[in-house]
């Protein structure tokens, strides 16, 4: 039999009808007994029938495809967190196509015309850095998709869009009141890109709790950008400081820190401790495993699925929801205690 099986095929096969055939597969409620049951379902495994999606979405108007689109592909942490959504797509019987922005507008206004275009059943949008800045036109580029979006981790202004994601104030100051416990009192922070809302909110939960600790000022908050280049290139303005440690508000950019610190013959507590942020680093197998704060990626994945799912096949035009959920302390091996 030339080219793929069609339902006939296995309705032939099986001695029944084609509705029979589609009723069943389709898990539909009918009078098929259950004898026919298990015969059309053999039928079909043993002819490899799978169900043309095209027929399919033209019947129920659902692709069963949704799409994630990430900033930075190369970053682990969106690897981490596309692998637990495309988890969580699966189980619930959808696809998942992975999209990247480069943290570019005009890249990110393309994903989503394409995306909206090929009917996808919905987008979790992870907003590129420059769409933080010009949320007007995102906004414009939500509304003419022709399917829901979710914001995830990147929630910019959230009054008008569905979201989930970690609260990033609590995070930052998580990261400064344990060098605080700790003993610290000279604190340097190397920040994201502060368009982008969750760093700055990272890093003025930071400011805001050495602050409440004795009027503490930061010795020193330099910039960077979610990137290893952006950590390692901040990194001499904070080793040459008298901080005693440092917050990096990635982990990405922490690492970029300790290779510099590997430059300089420096050692990592002793002569400077570091915390990061995203819970990512224990898979890059360094000898001293990164204290960070954790995004708890799983259950992030899990209620923004869930979010979506409830947009897609419940109610399509309640009020936008927002989940944020708590970040979690991960000690490790590069904060020492003085
Ligand atoms: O590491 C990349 C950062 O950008 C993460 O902290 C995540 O929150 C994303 O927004």
């Amino acid at each position: 039999m030339g080219g793929r099986t069609t339902i006939r095929d296995v309705a032939a096969e099986a001695g029944v009808s084609v509705t029979a055939v589609s009723l069943v597969l389709n898990n539909r409620p009918s009078r098929v007994s259950e004898e026919r049951r298990r015969i059309i379902l053999e039928t079909a495994e043993r002819l490899h029938y799978v169900p043309n999606q095209v027929a399919r979405t033209l019947v129920t108007q659902r692709s069963m495809m949704l799409a994630l689109v990430v900033p930075d592909i190369q970053n682990l942490f969106f690897a981490a967190l596309a692998k637990r959504v495309e988890d969580e797509c699966r189980q619930a019987g959808y696809s998942l196509i992975i999209a990247n922005n480069s943290d570019s507008r005009a890249a990110e206004s393309d994903i989503m015309r394409r995306l909206s275009a090929r009917g996808v059943d919905g987008i979790f949008l992870i907003a590129a850095g420059e769409s933080c800045v010009d949320v007007d036109d995102l906004r414009s580029d939500v509304a003419e998709c022709r399917c829901p979006v979710l914001f995830v981790d990147r929630l910019v202004d959230l009054d008008w869009i569905d979201g989930v994601g970690i609260n990033n104030r609590a995070g930052g100051r998580m990261a400064a009141q344990f060098l605080l416990e700790c003993g610290h009192r000279r604190i340097a922070c190397i920040s994201g890109d502060i368009r982008v809302g969750n760093a700055y909110e990272r890093r003025e939960g930071f400011i805001q709790a050495l602050c409440d600790a004795d009027g503490i000022t930061p010795v020193i908050v330099a910039e960077g950008d979610y990137r290893f280049e952006g950590g390692y290139d901040a990194a001499d303005s904070v080793l040459d400081s008298d901080a005693t440690a440092v917050f990096c508000c990635n982990d990405l950019m922490a690492m970029g820190l300790m290779r510099r610190m590997h430059e300089r013959g420096m050692n990592v507590p002793d002569d400077m401790s570091v915390i990061g942020y995203d819970g990512i680093a224990e898979r890059f197998g360094f000898d001293n495993p990164l204290t960070t704060v954790g995004q708890k990626i799983g259950w992030l994945a899990h209620e923004t699925v869930k979010l979506m799912l409830e947009r897609i096949e419940q109610d399509k035009e309640s009020e936008p929801r927002h989940v944020i959920l708590p970040p979690e302390l991960i000690r490790r091996g590069t904060v020492r205690i003085i």
